[in-house]
């Protein structure tokens, strides 16, 4: 599309004219949508309430934007190619002609089912087309989904569907991933016990697993299709939205309570996505782009499925896990499509690696013209592998940085375009105002400088609210520091003007490129009867990131073994298996301060093994706390 920048000049250009005058800068890359009317404004906005309004006055829809405009032209383009879990099951491709018909068939089935503009659906599958189909569906006839990760638990599921009130689930038999059946509508089943706001389940079948069919609740996504052919397949409308209208809820953790529904709406998401794609990836037309996130994350949201669609891409979905059959299974997919761009985790790239290279051996890989990280900070090491032995040295690696809260990509470079350093996210893109803040809330100017991360001027893609608690979301992200927006993240600029992102700085863990707050997890364990009190930090994990290092006081005449593994289980039950912890540490107190705050800061030190820089533990309650403590970690680790 022609908002794509080619040359280093012009990303300066842009860069400049988006700071200087950002109003017109979004207006002309706005231009490039599909409008059922103009905006009136293309920005109102301020920080303290906050309150913030892109597009205002604008009518559109965004499946119009990422189907209809482009069956004209590319309607027999793949829209979506889909490699299932088991290689040896056929693959799926959707054209852009055959998506929209499936789009406007199911969302038929939900009006069928009662949902309409406003309404909020969870969306509960496996990577299969059909997510994009909901997802899509949704968004035609301005309903707004809520996407649940497949790892999270009922109890997760449960609490997602009662803060947002869902109306309605749609979810699968089973799903698979790598050699495991996912129970998917069991677990469904059981997270409706606590749900009183849903009426109607839809249900796909995907891996014929058992299911229980709950009379006048649940129906088949089979019959209901079939419903709507027999009314001769009409077409659906799409439903006019307001450009401030929300598109979705996505539920990500914070250091604090219960996960919060960010949400997005519709105008200033699309043109954030769509742009972002087109420049963080030099997406040219033909391309086969290969995001291997989970559509339960938002980089599936942004960039399986709304970034690429708008921009006519053709998008690879898979279903599976990057070591089943086999360690190379990323490598036999890009041979098999001759993949073009590949946009992965630095959390399986270490992982893949630790197989060894003859994983890639005799795989064909130089389709790939441009490498892309996202996630957590990808290490030296890993960016070194990822570009000799995936990119054979030649293809670029855009490190991109982001969040749930920022819809899309706000510091990576262009691919081919900017300089690229290992593990530094290099350049914010055009529209981004990042700085570094000082703990007394004052701007670090110049280069060469540590501070933590801080947005200044609002972004299309950026979060408006958290669903139902207007207040959460100015008091995480916007008291921090006055007027600007608080990333959580950590961050050096070099010499050169170079960002580099060092890791949170709050009490947030990115376990694999998971985000995990301690809070929710420290409250997890604590439900489980034995346990008194716990404190959660990371540690460096050789593929992970950060592994989780759970300090826990147990009541005195428990068997630690099976206390270890109870635990565990009620982390599974509560939040998932993704939130495990690695390393459970039973321990008799913990070190806190005479005000009763934990010091977490000792904690993290005993778990990286760092004794020597402890600090001046003088200032605690109970001093001794700390040697027993170490003794205790000693032992585990032998
Ligand atoms: C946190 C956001 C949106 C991406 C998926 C994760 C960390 C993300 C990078 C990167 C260093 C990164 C940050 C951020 N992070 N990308 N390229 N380099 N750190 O989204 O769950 O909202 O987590 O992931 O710490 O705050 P998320």
């Amino acid at each position: 599309m022609n908002f794509q920048i080619n040359s280093f000049e012009e990303y300066q250009d842009a860069y400049k004219k988006s700071v200087e005058n950002p109003e017109q800068f979004w207006g002309e890359i706005a231009d490039h949508f599909f409008w059922k009317r103009k905006w009136n404004n293309v920005l109102n906005w301020n920080f303290t309430e906050p309150n913030i309004k892109w597009f205002e006055g604008g009518k559109l829809n965004i499946t119009e934007n990422c189907l209809d405009r482009h069956i004209y032209q590319n309607g027999d383009t793949p829209a979506i190619i889909w490699e299932p879990n088991d290689p040896t099951e056929a693959h799926r491709i959707l054209t852009y002609k055959q998506l929209l018909a499936k789009v406007e068939q199911f969302a038929n089935v939900l009006k069928n089912n009662n949902v309409r503009k406003g309404d909020r659906v969870c969306i509960y599958l496996p990577m299969v087309p059909e997510l994009v189909i909901a997802i899509l569906a949704c968004a035609r006839i301005g309903a707004i989904h809520s996407v649940v990760f497949g790892g999270f638990s009922a109890q997760s599921i449960a609490d997602r569907i009662n803060d947002a009130e869902c109306k309605l689930v749609i979810t699968a038999d089973g799903g698979f991933r790598g050699p495991k059946v996912l129970e998917l509508k069991s677990i469904v089943d059981d997270a409706l016990m606590q749900c009183k706001s849903v009426e109607k389940v839809i249900v796909l079948t995907r891996s014929r697993t058992p299911v229980s069919m709950i009379k006048g609740r649940d129906v088949w996504w089979e019959d209901e299709i079939k419903k709507v052919e027999t009314q001769d397949n009409p077409p659906c409308p799409a439903e006019e939205m307001d450009s401030e209208d929300p598109l979705f809820v996505l539920y990500t953790s914070g250091s604090t309570g219960k996960p919060k529904g960010v949400v997005h709406t519709t105008a200033g998401y699309m043109v954030y996505t769509g742009y972002t794609f087109s420049n963080v990836f030099q997406y040219q037309p033909g391309e086969v782009y290969f995001c291997t996130a989970d559509i339960g994350w938002i980089t599936g949201h942004s960039y399986i499925v709304y970034g690429p669609l708008s921009q006519g891409a053709t998008s690879l979905m898979f279903e599976g896990v990057p070591t089943y059959p086999d360690a190379g299974r990323f490598w036999d997919i890009v041979e098999k499509y001759k993949v073009n761009i590949l946009y992965t985790a630095p959390t399986a790239i270490r992982s893949l690696m630790a197989f060894g290279d003859s994983f890639i051996e005799g795989k064909d890989l130089s389709s790939l013209k441009k490498l892309g990280s996202v996630g957590e900070p990808i290490n030296k090491e890993a960016w070194e592998w990822y570009h000799e032995k995936i990119g054979r040295g030649k293809a670029p690696i855009t490190d991109t940085w982001w969040q749930t809260e920022n819809g899309g990509i706000l510091i990576a470079p262009l691919p081919g375009i900017t300089p690229t350093i290992p593990s530094y996210a290099m350049l914010p893109l055009p529209g981004v105002q990042p700085c570094l803040m000082d703990e007394n809330g004052n701007e670090l100017e110049g280069n060469d400088v540590s501070g933590n991360l801080c947005i200044k001027f609002p972004w299309p893609g950026m979060l408006r609210t958290t669903w139902g608690d207007h207040e959460r979301c100015r008091q995480t992200y916007f008291t921090a520091y006055k007027n600007m927006y608080f990333t959580g993240d950590g961050c050096y600029r070099s010499p050169e003007g170079y960002y580099r992102i060092t890791g949170r700085v709050d009490d947030v863990l990115n376990v694999s490129g998971h985000r995990i707050g301690t809070a929710e997890l420290e409250n997890a364990i604590n439900m489980h009867s034995d346990v008194v009190e716990s404190a959660i930090v990371g540690y460096p994990h050789p593929v992970k990131g950060q592994g989780i290092y759970a300090y826990v006081i147990a009541n005195h005449h428990i068997d630690a073994e099976g206390t270890r593994k109870d635990i565990l289980q009620t982390v599974t039950r509560l939040i998932g298996a993704i939130a495990k912890p690695d390393i459970i540490q039973f321990v008799t107190d913990l070190p806190k301060t005479r005000s009763g705050k934990i010091m977490r800061r000792i904690l993290r030190k005993i778990a990286e093994g760092e004794l020597s820089s402890l600090g001046d533990t003088t200032t605690l309650q109970d001093p001794t706390v700390v040697e027993k403590i170490i003794e205790g970690a000693e032992k585990l680790r032998k």
